[in-house]
């Protein structure tokens, strides 16, 4: 029986320009090391997936309309196994639809195995490919950042361009970045999330032009920031970046709650990452991390810690 050996892919943090990275304004993320990894094997019969991290199993029959199913049956198009019967394995560090990449991870991860396990000779830039056709699936209008971060991890500016080679170029030579990142307990469907933006910015696209810019200046300073190890002015800028969020529509009550807890324990900036709308939180607390934790756990809000820019 053909085995490929667990293969992973990284979970992502978008420290800014979440949302108006679909409109074309650049964006900063970093990767989260090996947040899902997946083991392929030959089987027989329909193919099929586990992943107990989610409480998710089931098998890949070509009818399914779910969104999940169906972006599992592109990989199998675009990798060319129509016909073919295999097993995935999946460990997962992160949950699902909390922010934090995981099923562009679980895209990337599982071409991956799958490659391994039928002997597909794919580069990096290939494996990008299919992964943003299935986020495609999942989110209709990805902008290709969280396939990105899955792929090649690190620490990442990302534009949405015409030329997929010139569209991130690495941060690496920045310092990692220490945040804790608070979970909502809610979760956040970023096709939703989108569509909702969308909708609103085709309402009034006055207003939402004027915050794309205003993020897209939020996102020049902190390049800069970032550049010289500022993570004093970085904080400040996490702020005005949730302040931009929230006025985007994308932040809830539990977001809000998260980010005044954290405040309240010493935190210097906090913001939501990715869709919003639940998910995750990203806090810059430096020596104060101890005590963010505490809080939050207190209020029964679950944390870890991610160094960005180390993976
Ligand atoms: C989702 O992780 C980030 C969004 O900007 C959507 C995207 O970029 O595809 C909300």
């Amino acid at each position: 029986m053909s085995d490929s050996g667990w293969h992973s892919a990284n979970g992502k943090v978008i420290l800014f320009g979440e949302h108006a990275v679909v409109y074309g304004v650049k964006a900063i993320a970093g990767g989260v090391a090996d947040a899902v990894t997946v083991r392929a094997q030959c089987s027989s019969g329909n193919s099929s997936v586990s992943i107990p991290a989610w409480d998710l199993a089931f098998s890949i029959d070509g009818t399914s309309e779910d969104l999940l199913q169906r972006s599992f049956a592109h990989l199998i198009t675009a990798l060319d196994l129509k016909g073919a019967s295999f097993h995935l394995d999946v460990k997962a560090t992160v949950p699902p639809a909390s922010g934090l990449g995981a099923s562009a991870a679980l895209a990337v991860a599982s071409t991956r195995a799958l490659a391994a396990c039928y002997n597909i000779d794919m580069n990096d830039g290939q494996i990008n490919a299919v992964a943003f056709a299935s986020e495609q699936i999942a989110h209709s209008t990805p902008s290709g950042i969280d396939n990105t971060l899955a792929t090649y991890g690190g620490l990442l500016s990302y534009c949405r361009r015409e030329r997929e080679d010139a569209r991130f170029s690495s941060l690496a030579h920045a310092p990692a970045i220490p945040l804790v990142v608070g979970f909502t307990g809610r979760k956040g469907y970023t096709a939703e999330t989108v569509a909702r933006v969308r909708a609103a910015r085709a309402l009034e696209p006055v207003k939402y032009a004027q915050l794309f810019a205003e993020i897209a200046r939020i996102v020049d300073a902190a390049e800069e920031a970032i550049a010289v190890g500022d993570f004093a002015r970085l904080a400040v800028l996490m702020d005005e970046n949730q302040r931009a969020l929230k006025e985007i529509g994308v932040s809830c009550d539990e977001i809000e709650q998260v980010v005044h807890l954290a405040k309240q324990a010493g935190a210097f900036g906090a913001k939501l990452t990715g869709s919003g709308d639940g998910g995750a939180v990203i806090i810059y607390a430096a020596d104060r991390a101890e005590a963010v934790h505490e809080r939050l756990n207190k209020h029964g809000f679950k944390t870890m810690d991610v160094l960005l820019g180390a993976a």
